[in-house]
């Protein structure tokens, strides 16, 4: 397994590209699921997740090619042969759940396996289910799989979530594009990807009204069409980036950055003395005058501060003046990096999901393990500002999520390198 080298060094300087985003290529992939017509997706970013994806969908008999270096992903669904998507590729990847709704709004049946948990929590999939047998799939758990079925077709039902579930909000909105009537999803989830993925199906024909509000309104169509369509930029890469110039120091551009896409997380930069300037190509980051304050963080649904930026947000935080206070409200399990953080020198202390984290002059570098993707990241970002080496082991997490981690920090004068092992 690889592991990454950081020392710790001086400021960041120059310009990093931000890729397009994961989580929502990982929704707009299983799209082409719902129509016999080519989706091309382009600024596909070239991650593990998305070769996952792309060997679930060709297990099910779809073509997914890769082109211009996995920038571009040319998929063709004509050819649907298999509507089971098999334990071993679904519990390497959670977003596998996402070809349900599809699956079963084309063909009218559909088995796939329970995603089972992950590191960071239980993360059931009731939510997924509940939508789809409001759209009259009658749905059956058995060996640890979904048998849906729905061989009238699904019809247009009003889904009212108890939580606004990202992937529970994609897999109804997907679905509810073919089937007969109105479907109306009441506290969907708002993110960027959601709407991303609306635009995708608009594009394909599809008839959504709402999405990045709380309410979708979908008119069901007998079919869809190709399309081509370009993925959003990923925020989640974005503000892991924009982190890297704050704890470090220097000023670094992200190339295709904008502030709507994560206003919140921008609020607290400022707040924490971060300036974040808006330019011609993306946003600018450099810290205000030389020091981090403390700030107090909790993470929620968009348009709140977003989980996926909490372990990044808490490295930061270790070396802030003062104490700040981070409440994860999202998933049971993820301070994962706060024991490896510790060994590091923070002052950090977890009582359930609230952490309290005591800022230090400066983190101590050591050999630290990742455990989750964004845990990873805040490992690596921490290491930027920390006196000595930091060795992060176990970096296939990191590829899950971040295209070429070492080649985008050492291009703003990082001194960090990956280990082949
Ligand atoms: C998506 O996961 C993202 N993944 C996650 O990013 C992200 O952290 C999460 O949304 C929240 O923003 C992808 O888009 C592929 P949820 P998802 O359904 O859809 C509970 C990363 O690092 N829940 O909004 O699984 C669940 O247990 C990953 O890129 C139910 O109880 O998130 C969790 O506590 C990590 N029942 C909470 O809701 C359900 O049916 C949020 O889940 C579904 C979810």
């Amino acid at each position: 397994m690889d592991s990454i080298v950081v020392t710790g060094g001086g400021p960041l300087n120059g310009e990093i590209p931000i890729a397009g985003a994961k989580n929502a290529c990982l929704t707009l992939m299983p799209a082409t699921l719902l129509s016999e017509e080519p989706l091309t997706l382009t600024n596909a970013p070239r991650l593990s997740d998305i070769k996952t994806m792309t060997t679930l969908l060709q297990s099910l008999g779809a073509e997914v090619t890769s082109m211009q270096d996995g920038q571009v992903l040319a998929m063709s669904s004509h050819n649907i042969h298999n509507h089971t998507a098999d334990y071993d590729i679904v519990r390497k990847m959670r977003a596998s759940i996402l070809v349900l709704g599809p699956m079963l709004a084309r063909d009218g049946h559909a088995i796939v396996s329970l995603p089972g948990g992950c590191a960071i929590g239980a993360r059931p999939v009731d939510l997924h289910l509940k939508a789809l047998e409001a759209m009259g799939a009658e749905l059956e758990l058995k060996d640890g799989y979904v048998h849906a079925k729905a061989m009238q077709g699904l019809k247009g039902g009003v889904i009212d979530f108890d939580f606004a579930s990202v992937g529970a909000t994609e897999n109804a909105l997907m679905a509810a594009t073919l089937a007969k009537g109105t479907t109306v999803i009441n506290n969907a989830a708002r993110e960027p990807e959601i709407v991303d993925l609306a635009d995708c199906l608009r594009r394909m024909g599809a008839q959504i009204e709402g999405d990045g509000t709380p309410s979708i309104t979908i008119q069901g169509v007998d079919r869809l069409n190709g399309a081509t369509h370009p993925v959003v930029t990923d925020r989640i890469e974005l503000g892991t980036y924009m982190l890297a110039p704050a704890i470090a120091g220097g000023e670094v551009e992200l190339i295709g950055g904008r502030i709507n896409l994560l206003s919140a997380f921008c609020e607290k930069l400022d707040a924490a003395g971060i300036s974040v300037e808006e330019t011609q190509r993306g946003l600018k980051v450099s810290r205000k005058n030389g020091r981090v304050n403390a700030v107090n963080v909790v993470t929620e649904p968009f348009p709140g501060f977003p989980t996926d930026l909490q372990a990044q947000m808490m490295a930061l935080l270790c070396t802030a003046e003062g104490t700040s206070v981070l409440e994860e409200k999202i998933f049971e399990n993820r301070f994962m990096h706060a024991p490896e953080l510790l060994r590091m020198g923070a002052q950090i202390d977890v009582q359930g999901g609230t952490a309290t984290v005591t800022g230090v002059d400066k983190l101590k570098g050591a050999p630290v393990m990742a455990t989750d993707l964004r845990a990873s990241v805040s490992l690596i970002l921490a290491g930027l500002a920390a006196e000595g080496e930091t060795t992060v082991s176990r970096v296939y997490h990191l590829d899950r999520g971040y295209e070429h981690v070492v080649g985008k920090l050492s291009a703003v004068g990082a001194k960090i390198e990956r280990i082949k092992e």
